[in-house]
């Protein structure tokens, strides 16, 4: 399902509204909304909404887990940083204690860092399997989502859930969960914003498949959700 709006303001108005409703949702069938967050800058005004009263206050915050899709390893005041793009539009503005927000640290080595958040999911969903209720993800131009970069073993790891990514491109390490983890959830919501992303949008949903890692979003038991801006759809 693709849904096309004005621009990105009513997209993350959209997308924030969605999140209150499934987390209502989760929480009254389950009794917890568990979401990963996605990084990158799209996602920011989306945070920033589920932040305003309005929204903020339809959500029963003492039963949300968040977690993260994927983080750079870079200290957490650095503007690269996914939980502190996340800290400063989202989780210092809602009622969360630290027990229920779950960063990946990779502070030191990566590969470590990936095996004990994959160890931090498994006993988080324990004894059930680590299905989030919501994964959030935005697309790189190249095709990629999450950490899953094109040209590197991530996107075909499919044994563990989590996993770390280095490329000679960046001076940082990244952690991932894989397409197994992303295709268990009950929902995925991509965002995508902006001109720049109409090409790869377009190849990514109308091209030939298994050219781009976010083509290997599909979630198995769960359903997919694109909302894009009309910028972004222009192809
Ligand atoms: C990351 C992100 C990444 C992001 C896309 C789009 O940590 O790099 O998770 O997958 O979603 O690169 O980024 P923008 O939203 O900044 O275009």
């Amino acid at each position: 399902m693709i849904r096309v709006f004005a621009d990105l303001e009513r997209l993350s108005q959209a997308a924030a509204e969605l999140i209150a409703g499934r987390a209502q949702l989760a929480i009254e069938q389950r009794g917890r909304f568990c979401m990963a967050l996605s990084g990158g800058s799209t996602p920011r005004s989306t945070y920033q909404q589920l932040a305003q009263p309005l929204l903020r206050d339809r959500v029963p915050w003492s039963r949300v887990h968040l977690f993260w899709g994927d983080e750079r390893c870079v200290a957490e005041n650095d503007p690269r940083s996914n939980l502190g793009m996340a800290r400063k539009a989202l989780l210092d503005q809602v009622p969360l204690t630290p027990e229920q927000i779950h960063p990946m640290a990779c502070a030191n080595d990566p590969w470590t860092a990936a095996a004990a958040y994959q160890r931090l999911l498994e006993e988080f969903f324990s004894p059930g399997e680590i299905r989030f209720d919501l994964v959030l993800l935005g697309l790189g131009e190249d095709g990629h989502t999450a950490s899953l970069l094109p040209n590197t073993p991530a996107p075909q790891e499919n044994r563990r859930l989590v996993t770390a990514v280095q490329t000679s491109r960046e001076d940082f390490a990244r952690l991932t969960l894989t397409i197994p983890a992303i295709n268990l959830a009950r929902l995925v919501v991509f965002l995508v914003s902006g001109q720049r992303k109409a090409e790869i949008l377009h190849q990514v949903l109308r091209g030939p498949q298994g050219q781009y890692p976010a083509q290997l979003v599909a979630p198995g038991k769960g359903e997919i959700l694109w909302l894009v801006d009309s910028d972004a759809a222009g192809q």
